[in-house]
C-alpha cells in the first residue's frame, strides 16, 4: 500500500477522543488491512500508566470496542494491541521530551516504523504551542530520517486573533505542509460527496449560481444537549463549536468555484477565496437583522424532564453562551451576488440531522396557476447525516383532468450501495494524514478567513444586554423568532421531511 510504515505518538491519550474516535478508527482500518505492517501507537498524557494499562484501556477492555472485539480472535485483538505503548510526559507538558524522545526512538529501532512520525494533539489547545516547542527542542519536528506531521484537533482559536496567534505559535516549528487541523466533518462521504456532485456531473454547475438559485439553506441539529462537555461549552457556544468550523467547510464547498484539479492545494486554495468572499457583518444593524441566538430551556421531551442549559453541569447559572444559532448572510462575488444564505445550528432539537438545501427559483413565467406552496420551487436536498444521500425535488402533473402539479422526489441513499463500506470520519482522515493527503485538512488561511467571518458576530452578541437571548424548549426548532430571519420565504424546511 501507499502508507509508509510510521508511528503515531497521540498527546492526551488518555483523555475521552482517543478511546471514543481514534483507536476504534485504527482498528478499522486495521481489520480492513489498511495499516502499514509496521505500525505503532505511542500513548502520551501526564499520569503514569504502564503499556498494558493502556492497551487494555483504550484496545483490549475499550466499551467503545466491544461489540467488535466480540466476533475476533483473541490472538487477532492481541497483535492490534501489542502495537500500543504508553509514555507520560510528568505532571505537566513542559518538561523535557528528551525521554519521550528516547522512547520513540526506541519503538521506531522495536518496530520498524522508519522514523516517520505523526504527532496527533488531542490536548486542551492552550498546549499545542508548547508541545509543539518541546517537540522541536528534541529535532523531533525535522524530516531527517523519516517524514514529521503534526495533526491537531479544533478548536483553532477562539477568535480571529487567537487563532493567528496558534498558527504561528505552531508553524515557528513546524512547516505549513507538516500541520494537519482536521475537521471531522471533512471526513464524512456526504461532504466530499458535495465536491463529487458539483464537479463530476454537467447537469448541476450550469445551474449553481445566482441566475438559478433562490437561496441556500442550511440545517445542523442535534438532539442531544450539551451532554458531559458543560465546562468546555460554556465557553465555547454553538458558533464556536460547529459554525466557525463545519459548517463554514460545509459553505466553502457549496460556494467554492471548480477547482483546476484534485490536489490539495488547489482544492483548497479555492475554499479559501469562497471564505474571504462571504460578506463580513460590520454595522450593529445588520448583525441585528441577520443573526440570532437560543439557548434551550426547561422543558418536558415525550413525557421526560429536561434540564435548561442553564442548569447543565459545568454551565454558568447566567450563562449567556448560545446553544442555538441562526445567521443569515450574503456572498460578494460574481456566482453568488444577491443569493441569501440562512444557516443554523443547535442542541436539543426535535432529531439529529444535517443537510444541504439549495432551493432553485421558480419558472420566470408560470403557466400552470395551480400549484401549491410547497410545490413551486425545485429543490436539491443533500442530506449529510443521517440516511446519507441526496434527493432532488421536482413538478410532476397529478393524473387527471387539467394541470395540477405535485412534487415528486428522486432519491439516492448511500446505503443502497449494499456492497460498500463507508468509511468513518476519523478513519478516513487518519488514513489521509498517514499518506500524506491534505485535502481534506483545513489550512492555516482557511481558518482565518473564517474567524474573519464570525469575529464580529461573536462580538455583537457579547454585549449582551441589547442582544436578545431567545429561550427555546428542548424538542423544538429552535426560538420562533427565527422565522423572521427567512421572512419573505416563509418557513425553514423541516429537516429530514420528504
Ligand atoms: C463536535 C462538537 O465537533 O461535533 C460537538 O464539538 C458536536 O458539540 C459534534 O456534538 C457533532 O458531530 P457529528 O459528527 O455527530 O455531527
Amino acid at each position: 500500500s501507499k502508507t509508509d510504515h510510521q508511528l503515531l505518538v497521540i498527546f492526551g491519550a488518555s483523555g475521552d477522543l482517543t478511546a471514543r474516535k481514534l483507536v476504534p478508527a485504527l482498528f478499522n482500518l486495521y481489520v480492513a488491512r489498511q495499516l502499514p505492517e509496521n505500525f505503532a501507537v505511542l500513548g502520551v498524557s501526564r499520569s503514569p500508566m504502564s503499556d498494558e494499562e493502556f492497551r487494555d484501556r483504550v484496545v483490549e477492555k475499550s466499551p467503545y470496542l466491544e461489540k467488535r472485539l466480540d466476533d475476533l480472535r483473541e490472538d487477532y485483538i492481541k497483535r492490534f494491541s501489542s502495537r500500543f505503548f504508553y509514555e507520560d510526559v510528568g505532571g505537566s507538558y513542559e518538561d523535557s521530551y528528551g525521554p519521550l524522545k528516547e522512547r520513540i526512538d526506541r519503538i521506531n529501532v522495536q518496530m520498524g516504523t522508519r522514523g516517520n512520525y505523526i504527532f496527533y494533539l488531542s490536548t486542551p489547545p492552550v498546549l499545542y504551542k508548547t508541545i509543539a516547542a518541546k517537540l522541536a527542542e528534541q529535532d523531533l519536528n525535522k524530516q531527517v530520517e523519516g517524514w514529521r506531521r503534526l495533526i491537531v484537533e479544533k478548536p483553532f482559536g477562539y477568535s480571529l486573533d487567537s487563532a493567528k496567534e496558534l498558527n504561528q505559535g505552531l508553524q515557528q516549528y513546524f512547516n505549513e505542509k507538516q500541520i494537519y487541523r482536521i475537521d471531522h466533518y471533512l471526513g464524512k462521504e456526504t461532504v466530499q460527496n458535495l465536491l463529487v456532485t458539483r464537479f463530476s456531473n454537467s447537469i448541476f454547475e450550469p445551474l449553481w449560481n445566482r441566475n438559478y438559485i433562490h437561496h441556500v439553506e442550511i440545517t445542523n441539529a442535534e438532539q442531544v444537549g450539551v451532554e458531559k462537555r458543560g465546562g468546555y461549552y460554556d465557553k465555547s457556544g454553538a458558533v464556536r463549536d460547529m459554525f466557525q468550523n463545519h459548517l463554514l467547510q460545509i459553505v466553502s464547498l457549496v460556494v467554492m468555484e471548480p477547482p483546476i484539479s484534485n490536489r490539495p492545494e488547489d482544492i483548497r486554495n479555492e475554499k479559501v477565496k469562497a471564505l474571504k468572499s462571504l460578506r463580513v457583518m460590520k454595522s450593529e444593524e445588520e448583525l441585528h437583522q441577520n443573526t440570532i441566538r437560543g439557548q434551550y430551556v426547561a422543558s418536558e421531551v415525550d413525557g421526560v424532564k429536561v434540564k435548561g442549559y442553564r442548569e447543565e453541569e459545568g454551565v454558568d447559572p447566567i450563562s449567556t453562551t448560545e446553544t442555538y444559532a441562526a445567521i443569515k448572510f450574503y456572498v460578494d462575488n460574481w456566482r453568488w451576488e444577491g443569493v441569501p444564505f440562512y444557516v443554523r445550528t443547535a442542541k436539543r432539537m426535535p432529531t439529529k440531522v444535517t443537510e444541504v438545501v439549495i432551493h432553485f427559483k421558480t419558472p420566470h413565467h408560470q403557466i400552470f396557476k395551480d400549484v401549491g406552496m410547497d410545490n413551486k420551487d425545485n429543490k436539491l436536498i443533500i442530506r449529510i447525516q443521517p440516511n446519507e444521500g441526496m434527493m432532488i425535488k421536482f413538478g410532476v402533473k397529478v393524473p387527471g383532468q387539467g394541470f395540477k402539479v405535485e412534487r415528486a422526489n428522486l432519491d439516492f441513499y448511500y446505503s443502497s450501495l449494499a456492497e460498500t463500506y463507508v468509511m468513518q470520519a476519523y478513519e478516513r482522515l487518519l488514513l489521509d494524514a498517514m499518506q500524506g493527503d491534505a485535502t481534506l485538512y483545513a489550512r492555516a488561511d482557511e481558518v482565518e478567513a473564517a474567524w474573519e467571518f464570525v469575529d464580529p458576530i461573536l462580538g455583537y452578541w457579547k454585549k449582551g444586554a441589547n442582544v436578545r437571548m431567545y429561550g427555546y424548549a428542548a424538542g423544538v426548532w429552535g426560538p420562533e423568532h427565527a422565522d423572521e430571519l427567512i421572512e419573505g420565504l416563509g418557513y425553514w424546511r423541516n429537516p429530514g421531511e420528504h
